[in-house]
């Protein structure tokens, strides 16, 4: 078995390639040739393989994702043999075989929350404690004095969450934490406030589930469960929802914000202290306008706004979920699996993340709130561990809906690109599922009732170009619709994508990249064909990539880091694409691919530049989006904290 997973990894990437050259209408002849070699090796006496066991057939490349006059995404099936030969099916297992032995539930009547003991426990010679866990910064919490209980103890309201240890004969035997929701007069106010305006009206509330580095692709193949729910229930998905930059931090800003980078480096710097507290997220706009807000986002270190930056100065939202699990992450057990924090006392840390939503969405059921939870741990590190959630976010789907919350609730359930490393990354699937992540929008019964046009709009977007300033402007849009905020135009479009818009309305069939801000490196719009690495043309554009690199780093923060990295220069080509751009572009527009290594720090990157032929000679050449390193850093660059220049950067005090 394992032989042969090799034998299909070694020569699947070969055939796909001939196969879209077919398709492509190329280099036929070459391709048969290879194709007759492969039926000669498949046909050997030894080495008997069954055909069954190869996908090819299956895999209907005339199908397009998207199929416009500006962009044309070619479909891709999730069993492409190349990227299942690393795809391993893991089992779910829960992080305790018995349940916590303290639960809380809120009492509607008291308006508290109730701290419980599981009574029929036998041991109940136990003596237990519980103390408050305060926000000091992000980095900081505070406890307050533990207090003694028994079951039945009532929380104050000024209570986020708390840390319970038991003892018996001094020993402690048992430690856990609960988050909780407390009731609040200010956040009340403002919702009845609002409520009273609408005047009956009724106004839909916003749940975001977001999962780290998930393609579309890789939702089905990871979490057929899931996926096939999502399709079973009228769930809208955008199969062409292409992401706008490298990694996490960039695309959640186009989405929560509608800035890029470089706008978000001038307006709400991440790196300088509460730089971000400046930034206008969604979530403020829809406080201002009467709704209650909520953040949670699991495994503290990584956490988006305070990887390598500054957080927040003050709690970004109404709930914020951060100094719970902070304490947690802190106090309880823990384990790792595959370099992330997994479980976290009595369940895992996307769960924790899971249970605050669902919490959240259940105590303002009759009010306009706005969540936005986000979970890396079971998904950032392969493609094969998300698959260990598949039962778990489909019943968790069905609990959401259980709870009512579908009937009052946007959900947008989505990721914010593909996985960005590891073995399938440099697979052509691996390259645009990176730059495709998955995006499902469910609308409830009374909006789609009201307004018959938007579902029919997003049933056409599922087969157009999307983005997140996309998803930023349908929150907008959601936000008018209440009639509390204005029109769409009054609330501001998304700064940096000028021609981007609401995904309730129907996206225009001529839509390319360039109109929508996404640049050629992380465009999907064309299919690429292989040309012939060592060529003069290609050897001389791979060197300018690293020439723009070094300049890159040189002038980065007005060149003050520049003295603490080595210069690199061209190893040697690994690949190099053509795009076939078909009539999209004028044929004076070439576009390149190159995947090279330099040295001295053997890093493997993929450009992508455009050639323009009316451009003088200086001017022809242009490195587009981001450099993207395709192996891993580590130890390298440990001279330097900043997340955008770490990758390029071989430090000169790295010892080899
Ligand atoms: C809530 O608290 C009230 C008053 O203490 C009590 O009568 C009631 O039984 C509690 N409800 C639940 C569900 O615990
Ligand atoms: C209480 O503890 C017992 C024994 O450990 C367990 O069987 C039961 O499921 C627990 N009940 C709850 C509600 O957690
Ligand atoms: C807690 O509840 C009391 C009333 O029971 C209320 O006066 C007080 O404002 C609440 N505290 C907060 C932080 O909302
Ligand atoms: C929402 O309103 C319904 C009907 O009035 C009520 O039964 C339910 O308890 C309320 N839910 C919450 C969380 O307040
Ligand atoms: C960000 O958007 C502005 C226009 O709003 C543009 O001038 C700039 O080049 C963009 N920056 C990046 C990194 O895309």
């Amino acid at each position: 078995m394992k032989r042969m997973k090799g034998f299909i990894c070694m020569t699947a990437p070969s055939l796909l390639w001939c196969f879209r050259k077919i398709v492509l209408r190329r280099n036929q002849l070459l391709c048969l040739l290879m194709i007759f070699g492969f039926c000669y090796f498949l046909m050997r006496p030894v080495d008997v393989i069954d055909p069954e066991d190869y996908p090819f057939n299956d895999l209907d490349l005339e199908d397009f994702l998207v199929d416009t006059n500006h962009c044309k995404i070619l479909d891709f099936e999730p069993d492409d043999p190349e990227v299942m030969c690393h795809f391993e099916r893991v089992t779910y297992k829960p992080c305790k075989p018995y349940p916590p032995f303290t639960t809380t539930h809120y009492n509607a009547t008291t308006q508290r929350y109730v701290l419980n003991i599981n009574a029929s426990d036998p041991t109940n010679s136990m003596s237990c404690c519980y103390m408050g866990v305060e926000r000091v910064n992000e980095m900081h919490v505070s406890y307050t004095p533990c207090v003694k209980f028994k079951s039945g103890t009532q929380l104050a309201n000024t209570t986020e969450s708390v840390i319970v240890k038991c003892r018996t004969e001094g020993v402690q035997v048992y430690i856990n934490g609960h988050p909780t929701i407390p009731e609040r007069s200010a956040v009340r106010q403002r919702l009845k406030h609002w409520a009273q305006k609408d005047r009956g009206k009724r106004v839909p509330s916003v749940l975001m589930i977001g999962i780290d580095s998930i393609s579309r692709v890789n939702l089905i193949r990871a979490m057929p469960k899931t996926a096939q729910y999502l399709y079973d229930n009228d769930w809208f998905e955008m199969a062409g929802y292409n992401k706008v930059d490298d990694n996490t931090f960039p695309n959640l800003m186009a989405l929560l914000v509608g800035y890029n980078l470089s706008t978000v480096m001038k307006h709400c710097n991440p790196y300088e202290i509460s730089g971000l507290d400046k930034c206008d997220f969604i979530w403020k706009l829809f406080q201002k306008h009467g709704y209650v807000t909520a953040y949670g986002e699991d495994a503290v270190e990584i956490n988006t706004f305070n990887y390598m930056k500054r957080g927040f100065q003050h709690p970004p939202v109404d709930y914020y979920m951060r100094p719970y699990l902070f304490a947690a992450e802190k106090l309880l057990e823990g384990t790792n699996v595959k370099g992330m924090p997994h479980c976290v006392g009595y369940a895992t840390e996307a769960e924790h993340v899971y249970n605050y939503a669902q919490e959240f969405a259940k105590r303002y059921h009759n009010d306009s709130f706005f969540g936005f939870f986000w979970t890396n741990t079971h998904s950032h590190s392969d493609i094969s561990q998300t698959s260990s959630m598949d039962e778990y976010l489909r019943d968790y789907m069905q609990q959401l809906v259980a709870q009512g919350t579908m009937e009052n609730s946007i959900v947008v359930f989505f990721s914010d690109h593909g996985l960005r490393f590891g073995p399938t990354r440099s697979t052509w699937s691996g390259h645009m599922e990176e730059r495709l992540p998955f995006l499902f929008i469910w609308l409830p019964e009374f909006l789609r009732n009201g307004n018959p046009e938007f579902e029919e709009s997003m049933r056409l977007n599922y087969n157009r170009l999307t983005t997140p300033y996309d998803l930023h402007l349908t929150l907008k849009h959601i936000l008018s619709l209440t009639g509390r905020a204005g029109s769409l135009e009054d609330l501001g479009g998304a700064k940096d994508c000028p021609q981007c818009q609401s995904l309730l309305l129907p996206v225009p069939l001529s839509r390319s990249c360039e109109d929508v801000a996404i640049e050629d490196h992380w465009c999907t719009c064309w299919p690429y064909e292989r040309v012939y690495k060592n060529s003069k043309v290609v050897q001389q554009m791979a060197e300018h990539v690293v020439q723009y690199l070094n300049d890159y780093v040189k002038s980065f923060r007005q060149g003050s880091l520049a003295y603490l990295c080595q210069p690199l220069t061209l190893l040697s080509m690994s690949e190099a694409y053509k795009a076939y751009l078909m009539d999209m572009y004028p044929s004076n527009i070439e576009i390149y691919r190159l995947i090279f290594y330099t040295n001295p720090n053997k890093a493997l990157y993929e450009a992508t530049v455009r050639f323009n032929d009316l451009l003088p000679d200086n001017e022809s050449l242009s490195v587009t989006g981001s450099v993207s390193r395709l192996n891993e850093y580590n130890g390298e660059a440990d001279c330097l904290e900043d997340f955008t220049i770490k990758k390029y950067c071989y430090c000169k005090n790295t010892l080899l």
